[in-house]
């Protein structure tokens, strides 16, 4: 049966999705708060898992096995790596790698977690298509962009490091979870997608952006995620 998990790190990221789905049942688990129901007419389980890759990792896991999700989400902001990619503009995942796994020492590549047997984790790309689709109707005045998306433990509001991030690893938008919840989708064959709502520009212009559009931007993405999901 179909089961969606919906993870966003922050309040703000799930709150209106939570505010709503009809809620059936509500578990905590490693301090998180999930929430199990419907909305849309979809069954769906929706958590706040906190900010970070260990964070959206120990949230995917408990997902999967408490929850028995069919496929999972991630709906959230990012910066963007991209000159065309807006403030307010989405990146659906391709696929996600973290940014800031180094083991070159060893011969892996940059990025790559020993012994995964993958550098990046691919997203469903029924998932990737459907999400993009849905944004032209849902949000018609902002762009949808398809391609990787990397996460680290880091926000990222410095030139240099943004510009290194984007020649080691080709990345549309930068966040602190995707990957996390790509690797635990990928290690538990679950489906899973990542849509986020540029936030900022990853730059010096980081700090005063992110504040002044992390909201709006957060409701784009949380739009275009109740849309898709009667579809899935
Ligand atoms: N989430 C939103 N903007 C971000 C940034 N610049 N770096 C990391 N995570 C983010």
């Amino acid at each position: 049966m179909k089961k969606i998990g919906i993870i966003g790190a922050m309040e703000l990221e799930v709150e209106a999705l939570k505010a709503k789905m009809e809620i059936h049942r509500t578990e905590i688990k490693a301090s998180m708060e999930f929430q199990e129901g419907t909305l849309q007419g979809t069954e769906v389980v929706i958590v706040r898992s906190g900010i970070g890759k260990v964070n959206a990792a120990l949230c995917t896991q408990i997902l999967c096995d408490m929850f028995e999700v069919s496929h999972i989400i991630n709906t959230g902001v990012a910066g963007s790596l991209k000159n065309e990619i807006d403030i307010g503009d989405i990146v659906v995942s391709t696929d996600a790698l973290h940014h800031d796994v180094d083991v070159r020492v060893f011969g892996y590549p940059l990025g790559e977690v020993p012994q995964v047997g993958c550098l990046a984790f691919q997203a469903d790309e029924r998932l990737g298509q459907l999400a993009a689709s849905c944004c032209k109707e849902v949000n018609p005045d902002i762009s949808v962009y398809q391609g990787r998306i990397v996460s680290g433990d880091q926000f990222i509001s410095d030139k240099k490091v943004k510009d290194a991030i984007i020649n080691n690893f080709q990345g549309f938008c930068v966040e602190m979870e995707g990957a996390s919840i790509a690797h635990a989708a990928y290690l538990n064959h679950i489906p899973f997608v990542i849509i986020r709502a540029i936030s900022d520009k990853a730059d010096d212009s980081a700090e005063m952006d992110y504040p002044a559009f992390e909201k709006a931007a957060a409701a784009h993405s949380a739009a275009l995620v109740e849309h898709m999901l009667p579809l899935i």
